[in-house]
């Protein structure tokens, strides 16, 4: 194993536990000692419990996939979020400087306004709407600032998987029990699967020089209701849902959040695809194999 270690955090996140899971059956490994981590070995908040699990694991990579993901209580919550999602990022990132290690971070469009109309560059002008973004960023600027050549951000969207809570699953949820659902159709992105994202992952690992930031997603431009659309068909495709509902398109504005979300978050992704030579994602089969997979656990 060329004595290389692997520290996966938030393993239990949608994220993290799709690496896992696929990372057992990857060409990775063999190559790294794996070891994983969730709030329950590392309180992201606590500058003694990072500095402690770091140490005691001792990796050459770090995939931070832990997160303070919830948009809407962020709003409530900014100190915690700003801790876990920017502060820690100082913590390991420091770590990493002084230990020479690699450290992988996943981010969001949600660092951008939304003001664009089409696909938003690496480069772009960030802008974050709300405080999740806010803090999600600040995390990128420290990695940035600390790890110019051993650190690389990975900004994805709309995530969604057969594990934790997603858009796939609250809408599916739904489906089976309301008569009629109303769903937003003038904000667009792009939904990704975390299997696409982790196989994105394991090609930025054994591509030992990548650094800096790159953008993925499944490709597809939509809105909410498009992916809602979708969802139902395939629901009723793999028989996860019984019966059709109607299914309205709304405007945002007729759905209160407490967190303002940018109208349009497509990400572009032609540097990832050069340079970790992987071809598109057709973001239908991707959903197709999370629905089955949800199906077949059922
Ligand atoms: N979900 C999306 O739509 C989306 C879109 C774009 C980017 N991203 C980014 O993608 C990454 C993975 O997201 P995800 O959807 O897999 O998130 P997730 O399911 O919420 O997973 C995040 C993990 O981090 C853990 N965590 C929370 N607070 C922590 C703390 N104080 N210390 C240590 N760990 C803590 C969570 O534990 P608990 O569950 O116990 O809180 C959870 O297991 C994140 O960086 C996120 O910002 C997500």
């Amino acid at each position: 194993m060329n004595g290389k270690r692997l520290l996966l955090t938030g393993c239990n996140g949608q994220l993290g536990s799709t690496f896992s899971a696929l990372y057992k059956d990857s060409q990775l490994a063999g190559r790294y000692e794996f070891s994983s981590v969730d709030v329950e070995q590392v309180d992201f908040k606590n500058k003694e419990s990072i500095l402690s699990v770091l140490s005691l694991n001792n990796p050459s990579i770090i995939v931070n996939c832990g997160a303070y993901t919830s948009v809407d209580k962020a709003e409530e919550e900014p100190d915690a979020a700003f801790k876990i999602n920017d502060l820690a990022t100082t913590i390991i990132a420091n770590w990493s400087k002084e230990n020479g290690s690699r450290l992988l971070h996943i981010s969001t469009d949600f660092v951008f306004d939304g003001a664009k109309n089409s696909p938003y560059e690496p480069s772009d002008e960030t802008n974050p709407l709300g405080v999740y973004g806010n803090t999600k960023l600040g995390g990128e600027r420290n990695i940035r600032n600390l790890l110019p050549k051993d650190g690389l951000i990975l900004r994805t969207s709309w995530l969604y998987s057969e594990f934790g809570q997603n858009f796939v699953k609250t809408m599916l949820a739904l489906m089976s029990k309301r008569e009629e659902i109303g769903i937003v159709n003038d904000q667009i992105g792009s939904p990704t699967s975390t299997h696409s994202l982790v196989k994105i992952l394991f090609k930025i690992i054994e591509n030992e020089n990548a650094s800096g930031i790159y953008h993925w997603c499944d490709g597809a431009a939509i809105s909410w209701y498009d992916f809602a659309v979708e969802i139902q068909k395939q629901g009723l495709r793999s028989g996860l849902l019984e019966k059709k509902i109607p299914v309205k398109p709304i405007p945002a504005a007729g759905y209160s959040t407490l967190a303002e979300r940018p109208t349009y978050s497509v990400l572009n992704c032609e540097a990832t695809l050069i340079e970790f030579g992987v071809p598109k994602v057709d973001w239908k089969k991707e959903l197709n194999y999370v629905i089955t997979a949800i199906a077949t656990a059922k």
